[in-house]
């Protein structure tokens, strides 16, 4: 058996909590994982004076896998998101999202399945803002052409891969028609490619009272970055909460897996956090190392936990603190 070496980042808040659980949960699969692990962001500047150590960078360029819990960003001032500034260092390009309902998890829609491929290096999301004058503050959003065909390109090649039948391109075409239309025509270039994918676009605000009514309909959606940031919460809320929505970072340079929420600091400490949606992300790593046989064990007693019911996080109603969580998807494991 191969033995994989991954980068891996606790992270701030519940981070290092459910993290740890998860790399319990990965090693009781048999995979043999040699894990290497860095700080970023706060941490790393007061231990480094730098929020993105060069080490951090080079392990993962070295390993091409990481394993990543949430980062903290200051809200209104203080350093830039590490988070952000991780995507760009290491142009991890597409940031897929997969929307998957769990059995006997209370949700709106327990059908629900759908893949969220948001793009990840540009949009407004990249903090690109300066005072012009006080009071007056412009925030740059820049879309390319090139890293829009490479998106719309990642989402069709996603759908022939996992034999999905139709990608949507979420915009706001109608107001930014430079932009959101570029984003667009892009998207429909591509769309060309692959005649057996249905190819079809929805501005956003419809598209999330869409996704609030009728949520079926979509089976991968694309789109720029701060809608993608946005919508993917809401998709989270969709399936019962974002302790169950996990993602990857995935560029030429390796593949950054991690959780669609954040640091939680409400609940960071008490042990109770949900680490489902981690630990998805680390199934969605095993498959990607193709270990498929490891990711299909860990998958299978996390749904046997949740069909049971019986051990469940404060999110889901329970009572289970995050270490018996992963006890019992270990035990299951055993069985
Ligand atoms: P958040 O996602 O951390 O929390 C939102 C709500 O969901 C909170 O009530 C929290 O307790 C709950 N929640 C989140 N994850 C949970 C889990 N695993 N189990 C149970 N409950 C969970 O969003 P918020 O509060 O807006 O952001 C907190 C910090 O996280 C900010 O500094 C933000 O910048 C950062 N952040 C980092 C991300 C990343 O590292 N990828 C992504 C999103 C936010």
């Amino acid at each position: 058996m191969a033995k994989h070496t991954i980068t891996l980042i606790p992270g701030d808040g519940i981070g290092p909590e459910i993290v740890a659980a998860t790399v319990r949960i990965l090693e009781a699969s048999g995979v043999d994982i040699e894990w290497e692990t860095h700080i970023i962001g706060a941490q790393a500047l007061e231990k480094f004076g730098t929020t993105i150590p060069d080490a951090t960078i080079d392990s993962i360029k070295k390993n091409r896998v990481a394993l990543k819990g949430p980062l903290t960003t200051p809200i209104g001032k203080g350093f830039t998101s590490v988070n952000v500034g991780l995507r760009k260092a290491l142009d991890l390009y597409a940031n897929v999202r997969p929307v998957k309902a769990l059995p006997n998890i209370e949700s709106r829609y327990p059908e629900l399945d759908l893949v969220i491929v948001r793009e990840n290096t540009e949009d407004l999301y990249a903090g690109l803002e300066h005072v012009v004058v006080p009071g007056v503050v412009e925030s740059i959003k820049i879309i390319t052409e090139k890293a829009s065909t490479r998106i719309a390109e990642y989402a069709f090649q996603y759908s022939v891969a996992n034999n999905r039948k139709k990608v949507t391109a979420i915009h706001k075409a109608n107001i930014m028609k430079l932009s959101d239309g570029l984003f667009l025509e892009c998207f429909y270039n591509v769309a060309k490619k692959y005649p057996n994918i249905e190819a079809d676009d929805k501005i956003v605000d419809n598209a999330c009272m869409q996704l609030v009514m009728r949520p079926e309909q979509f089976d991968v959606m694309v789109l720029e970055n701060l809608y993608g940031d946005i919508v993917s919460d809401l998709c989270a809320g969709l399936i019962g909460g974002l302790g169950l929505a996990p993602g990857s970072n995935i560029g030429e340079q390796g593949a950054v897996f991690e959780a669609v929420h954040g640091s939680a600091p409400d609940i960071a400490g008490q042990g109770v956090a949900n680490p489902t949606a981690i630990l998805m992300s680390g199934i969605m790593m095993l498959r990607h190392l193709e270990e498929n046989d490891a990711a299909a064990r860990v998958e299978k007693a996390m749904m046997d936990v949740f069909i049971e019911g019986e051990t469940r996080t404060k999110d889901l109603g329970g009572s289970a603190k995050t270490a018996d969580f992963a006890s019992a998807i270990i035990d299951k494991m055993k069985q």
